[in-house]
């Protein structure tokens, strides 16, 4: 099946299709973002890819700046390279995110570690800085639908320290509301540590409204920001972020495990020493020191050899989302979720499936679960059809549409794949 034909399954003659088919042709005819899909590796194939919130699909140019790199840079430059060019770069690229997708000034920004290493450095640097300032502050606050790394990484820092976890319940087709934060954050919080967009859910927190809770409560707030970066807009500064982690390899299409950047409001930098003390976060790089002394700003949060071949493929996406701006992605995010809920109710609803997303556009980030007892075989059998979607229990069939790679046409091609792996008794 390809995007644009009918399923071979009479559906053409089926007016909920014919009516759904014309009306995923006027939205994709009026997308002022539709020409980009066909920058994106692959956007020529009859592939349906709904995993751009997990691994984003890489972008044409990517190939030739890889190639590049390994030529002029890595093969002509060799060592230099690193004096030249390199050093600068994992301040240069999070500049960039901080302009472009997170609303940063510069020097408030790094590329460094995986997402689970940054957030460790950063939550326990917090922590520590909490309990420096009050010693009764000894808990973490984090809900129970969090990502596992954040919960895990958050038990182990609790446990190191002499701290506690305190856990949120939340119900996992939403996420953190601000009365929840309330109940759980006062004087015995040290720091919050909230995703976003719910990894599960898709839902969006109120990052304004939780932040100015968190800091009323005393604590500091750190965002997991892995799901809102290149996707929802985020204004670090002016909603009043202390930290934010997030992923590069979702929706900055960095390419498999590309590393993350890190946000530090200025006002907290020099205050915060995170624990994994290498010679690339001291303060003389090459004095190779008797002792360990932070650097000032933003290097003091890196700790080894920057990874910058990991950090090649997302600068082509950040100079993308430079180009047309993040409040177009997020308005084509929008009518891409909303026509996905649309065709849900349509399809799948009547077959037994339930909408585990916020309804609300504006409680809902990049993504939308559709869940159904059978959806960890359904997404095998889509696998088996070029039809790539990912799983997360219970039943969570999720359904990731990056705004600047991803067709309405797709989507409902996608849909209707849904539709017709379900079992014949749903
Ligand atoms: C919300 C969220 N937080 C954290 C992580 C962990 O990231 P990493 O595996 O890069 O450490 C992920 C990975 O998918 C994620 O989705």
């Amino acid at each position: 099946m390809t995007r644009t034909e009918p399923a071979a399954d009479g559906a053409a003659d089926d007016p909920r299709i014919a009516r759904l088919e014309a009306e995923a042709s006027v939205l994709d005819d009026a997308d002022p973002l539709r020409t980009h899909r066909d920058a994106f590796v692959g956007a020529e194939t009859s592939l349906v890819y709904f995993d751009g919130n997990s691994l984003g699909r890489p972008l044409k140019a990517t190939g030739e700046r890889l190639a590049a790199f390994t030529r002029d840079e890595w093969g002509g430059r060799l060592i230099r390279g690193w004096d030249e060019s390199w050093m600068q770069l994992p301040f240069e690229i999070g500049d960039a995110i901080g302009r472009g997708a997170i609303g940063a000034a510069g020097g408030q920004t790094i590329i460094g570690d995986s997402t689970t290493v940054l957030l460790y450095k950063l939550v326990r640097a917090a922590f520590d800085a909490a309990v420096a300032g009050d010693p009764a502050r000894v808990e973490i606050v984090v809900d129970r639908d969090n990502f596992p790394t954040d919960r895990y990484l958050v038990e182990g820092i609790a446990a190191e320290r002499g701290g506690r976890v305190r856990w949120i319940d939340v119900d996992v087709t939403s996420g953190v509301t601000p009365e929840l934060l309330r109940e759980a954050a006062g004087a015995q919080t040290a720091v919050v540590l909230l995703s976003h967009v719910a990894y599960r859910s898709g839902f969006l927190a109120d990052a304004p409204a939780l932040t100015r809770i968190a800091h009323e409560a005393g604590a500091l707030i750190v965002w997991d920001l892995c799901h809102s970066a290149g996707s929802v807009p985020v204004e670090a500064d002016a909603w009043d972020f202390d930290i934010a982690v997030g992923c590069t390899y979702k929706y900055l299409n960095g390419g498999p495990g590309s590393p993350a950047f890190a946000y530090v409001a200025s006002r907290l930098q020099d205050r915060l020493v995170q624990p994994i003390q290498g010679w690339m976060g001291a303060a003389d790089v090459f004095a190779m020191g008797p002792s360990y002394s932070p650097a000032a700003g933003m290097r003091r949060f890196l700790s080894g050899t920057p990874p910058i071949v990991g950090m090649l493929a997302m600068q082509d996406t950040l100079a993308l989302i430079g180009s047309v701006g993040i409040e177009a992605i997020r308005a084509k995010s929008v009518a891409l979720t909303d026509f996905a809920v649309r065709v849900a109710d349509e399809l799948l609803v009547p077959r037994g499936v339930a909408i585990a997303s916020p309804r609300e556009a504006d409680a809902r980030g990049g993504h939308v679960t559709l869940s159904h007892p059978a959806m960890r075989s359904v997404t095998a059998r889509l696998w088996a059809q070029d039809v790539i979607p990912d799983y997360r229990d219970p039943g969570g069939l999720r359904i990731g549409l990056s705004p600047l790679s991803t067709s309405f046409a797709e989507t409902l091609a996608g849909l209707r794949a849904v539709e017709a792996a379900l079992p014949a008794e749903a």
